[in-house]
């Protein structure tokens, strides 16, 4: 379509192969995958508009030593938790995305960081989701500071960043992404054209001018953040708000850093004044039942230097039907992995039962060391018998039924003994060289052995 107003040109490019066409189709012309054409602004050749020119600079080629590396400096966002899922803080001119679904609690935290940064610096709230009043109530209702809060309400892109230009905060939030549009496209807001083209113009804009801007985005129904991780490569911090909404504990979780360790978390409480940090998380993804069950088994994970426990449940139950396998905070490839390794090494059959896994809290655990928990607790639901009880579990099983060691063993354990654990079945190779108090280890190799050092323990 093309619009006399605009002198920019729009056309659909490929999102896999780069490929462009003058006008929508199904089907890419170049690699001829279906729905992958999306609007982009046609970048004129040559002439004065050259959008990104300010960006290119004159660059010549030099040895990283000649290249002065120093720290950047860190603003501090006055929330703790906030703080350390950054890796120590805002960076000027960085570009910080947080998703996470819809009323987690995206807006609250980033309110109570700018309320708590505006008297020392300047900030900017741009909301094109709710009005200024709302703002203002929610801010009043958990008493924050405001007096030096600047707020406005608007979707137009081109908008803000005057006003960004013109007004110079040192850290600006966007709430949210999907709400902004921008005049030189067609699409609607929210559509990965616009999504992508808004989000390229304010990075280029903090990267030239310093403004730290913090960009809220909506997950989407599977999961990812909408606009198909587009977003993801441009920004240089990638942070997930996860939680379970019937609870009260959120965490948020660097996926992604250019300035700091990635998988760091920080934990939070929604309470009735807004999000509290939690500073000694550790124990609250255990649940808190009072006598022992069949089907739960305890995890010690590592989040970035944490170690958090948390309570693993599973449910097996006679299937109708086709077998189900599901799981809540857990992979779910990995679950009919661990159950054909269970079956392969260790005899033990789930082909005609249902099987539910489910992480207490909400808290989402991606990494391998999960493994044995889930294991663990999967045989305990199936012949219904409760694992002993101040056991905790970790370690990575292998397709050939090997039991792999876990990074950071010996604080994982430390921690357990701290939380009054006394038991631990582990990996071999993680077992320390030295007793730590009050917790008894049993190192395993193999699933089996595993299987084996429960009937032990009953
Ligand atoms: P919000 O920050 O609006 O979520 P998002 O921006 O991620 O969509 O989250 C608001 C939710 O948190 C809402 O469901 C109510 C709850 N809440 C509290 O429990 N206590 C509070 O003090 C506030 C401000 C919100
Ligand atoms: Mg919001």
């Amino acid at each position: 379509m093309a619009r006399v107003d605009n002198p920019r040109k729009t056309v659909f490019s490929c999102s896999e192969c780069g490929a462009s066409a003058a006008k929508w189709q199904g089907q890419c012309p170049g690699c001829g995958v279906w729905n992958t054409l999306v609007e982009t602004v046609a970048e004129p050749t040559g002439g004065s508009q050259k959008r990104f020119a300010a960006l290119a600079g004159t660059s010549s080629i030099q040895t990283l030593c000649e290249i002065e590396a120093r720290d950047e400096d860190r603003l501090p966002t006055g929330i703790a938790e906030f703080d350390r899922a950054l890796g120590g803080g805002l960076v000027s001119g960085a570009v910080v995305l947080i998703g996470g679904d819809p009323g987690i609690g995206k807006s609250t935290l980033l309110l109570q960081a700018l309320s708590a940064m505006c008297m020392v610096r300047e900030v900017l709230y741009v909301s094109g989701e709710e009005s200024g009043q709302q703002i203002a109530m929610r801010a009043r209702r958990l008493s924050l500071e405001t007096r030096r809060l600047r707020f406005l309400a608007e979707i137009n892109l081109e908008k803000i960043l005057t006003i960004l230009q013109s007004a110079r905060p040192q850290v600006a939030v966007i709430d949210s992404i999907q709400t902004l549009w921008s005049e030189q496209l067609n699409s609607a807001p929210g559509s990965v054209a616009q999504v992508r083209e808004c989000a390229a113009q304010l990075t280029r804009l903090a990267k030239q001018t310093g403004i730290t801007v913090i960009l809220v985005g909506h997950v989407t129904k599977e999961g990812a953040l909408a606009g198909p991780r587009v977003l993801e490569h441009i920004v240089d911090t990638v942070l997930y708000f996860e939680g379970d909404t019937h609870s009260s504990f959120r965490l948020i979780r660097a996926v992604k850093n250019r300035y700091g360790a990635v998988n760091e978390i920080g934990v939070f409480a929604m309470t009735d004044k807004g999000l509290k940090g939690v500073s000694n998380p550790s124990a609250i993804f255990l649940s808190q039942h009072g006598s022992d069950v069949a089907g739960s088994c305890v995890l010690v994970t590592q989040e970035g230097t944490r170690p958090l426990l948390v309570e693993i449940q599973a449910l097996v139950d006679q299937a109708h039907g086709n077998p189900r396998r599901l799981t809540v905070g857990l992979d779910a490839q990995r679950l009919a992995m661990l159950l054909a390794v269970l079956h392969r090494h260790a005899g033990i059959v789930c082909f005609d039962q249902d099987v539910f896994v489910n992480a207490v809290g909400g808290v989402k655990i991606v990494e391998p060391a999960a493994d044995l928990a889930v294991l663990l607790a999967i045989v305990s639901s199936l012949k219904n018998r409760s694992l002993p009880a101040k056991l905790i579990v970790f370690g990575e099983v292998g397709l050939a039924g090997e039991v792999r060691p876990a990074p950071r063993g010996q604080e994982r354990l430390k921690e357990a003994a701290k939380l009054g654990f006394t038991r631990a079945i582990i990996p071999e190779a993680n077992q320390p060289r030295q007793a730590i108090a009050g917790i008894e280890v049993i190192p395993v190799r193999r699933v089996e052995e595993a299987v084996e050092a429960l009937r032990g323990l009953e």
